[in-house]
């Protein structure tokens, strides 16, 4: 039995307005489960009906085995970190973080002891008298992580609590929080609409779209074996690169080239190849398939370069290293192109073909 199951939940708002369709998935002890999707797909709705701030249209919430469809959120034993970090202003750090301790009337001691020991791994001690008004975004934030991880709740629900940190500070909390989440050995959701996050700090991604999931794996399996085109576009960046080519018996014909189809099996008219900018690299005289491209920007990115180029009337950026102490402006640059790791799309449904 798992410790957090949803079974074909939806929730509709009204006719048109259907933000959750048909989810299911589970998340194990120990499991950190990323819903990964642009804005507006359903994330924070998903997660407001796991912890019943919202009620369900259809469909079952499970936490351990009991189905709590009608249970109030403050009985599902449920910690929530929000993205505006909900904090009371009138109380100190250490106030906020110990406020459902004492609601459950947990002796003082043990309470005191909670608190120490959240505050140490967060490294908050030294802030624990001030209130939310001293003290800046990111030392909120950890403060708001503090009062979920204090809680020992059975299942933890995380909204983008990391969307208001600067980079740096957000690579730091980032790193604590994989730790930290380690050690409770308790189901974890976490919301976010950034990549990075979602890559490195998953055991299992689901990435939603309108309401529904479109893939549902670790997150090696989104990045080298996307789903559909849409995940293959959504995760990875700078984005896959897409042409739409014309297929001739078992071959996709791009320009010159015809290559090959080989593990699909009913091959269309016309198919959708993707590229990660990541997998062309230049050519050298022994490789086989060879593409030619007209460079017509060149991005630095300090260790590498972003190269975009025209390749028989398509845009295509490419990362790799290049002299950028001439102009490469109108030059034309050869590309291996990489069969295995191409992708392939259905050009109406958008579902990956072959392997
Ligand atoms: N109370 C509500 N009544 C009507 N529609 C709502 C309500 N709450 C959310 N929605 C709609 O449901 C859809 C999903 O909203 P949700 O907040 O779940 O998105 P999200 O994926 O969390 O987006 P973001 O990344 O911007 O936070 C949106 O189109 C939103 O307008
Ligand atoms: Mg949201």
């Amino acid at each position: 039995m798992a410790k957090l199951e949803l079974q074909n939940l939806y929730k509709k708002y009204s006719p048109k307005v259907v933000p959750v369709k048909d989810v299911s998935l589970q998340v194990e002890d120990g499991e950190f489960l990323t819903l990964l999707g642009p804005s507006g797909c359903g994330k924070s709705t998903l997660l407001r009906l796991i912890a019943g701030l919202e009620p369900v249209t259809e469909g079952q919430v499970t936490i351990g085995d009991k189905n709590v469809n009608q249970v109030p959120p403050g009985d599902r034993n449920i910690a929530m970190v929000f993205q505006s970090y909900a904090l009371y202003p009138h109380m100190t750090a250490a106030g906020n973080i110990s406020t459902a301790l004492k609601l459950r009337k947990m002796p003082q001691a043990e309470i005191e002891r909670r608190v120490q020991e959240a505050a140490q791994k967060l490294e908050l001690n030294h802030l624990l008298d001030r209130k939310p008004g001293q003290m800046s975004g990111g030392q909120r934030q950890r403060v708001a992580l503090a009062r979920a991880l204090v809680r020992d709740p059975e299942v933890f629900l995380l909204d983008e609590p990391l969307s208001n940190l600067d980079a740096l500070l957000r690579e730091q909390v980032r790193a604590q929080m994989k730790q930290l989440f380690k050690e409770q050995n308790k189901p974890v959701v976490y919301v976010t609409h950034d990549q990075t996050e979602a890559m490195t700090l998953s055991s299992k991604v689901a990435v939603l779209y309108d309401g529904q999931v479109q893939q549902l794996a670790p997150p090696n399996s989104i990045y080298n074996k996307p789903a559909n085109q849409f995940v293959a576009g959504f995760v990875g960046s700078p984005q896959m690169n897409f042409m739409t080519l014309k297929c001739q018996e078992n071959t996709a014909i791009l320009g010159k080239l015809a290559i090959p189809l080989a593990d699909i099996s009913n091959i269309p008219n016309r198919i959708i190849l993707g590229i990660r900018p990541e997998d062309l690299r230049l050519a050298t005289p022994e490789d086989k398939y060879v593409l030619q491209g007209e460079v017509f920007l060149v991005e630095e990115l300090g260790k590498e370069n972003l190269i975009s180029l025209k390749v028989d009337d398509s845009d295509l950026t490419i990362r790799v290293l290049l002299p950028t102490d001439c102009d490469w402006g109108g030059k034309t640059i050869q590309l291996a192109l990489p069969l295995k790791q191409l992708h392939w799309f259905d050009l109406e449904t958008g579902d990956r073909l072959g392997n």
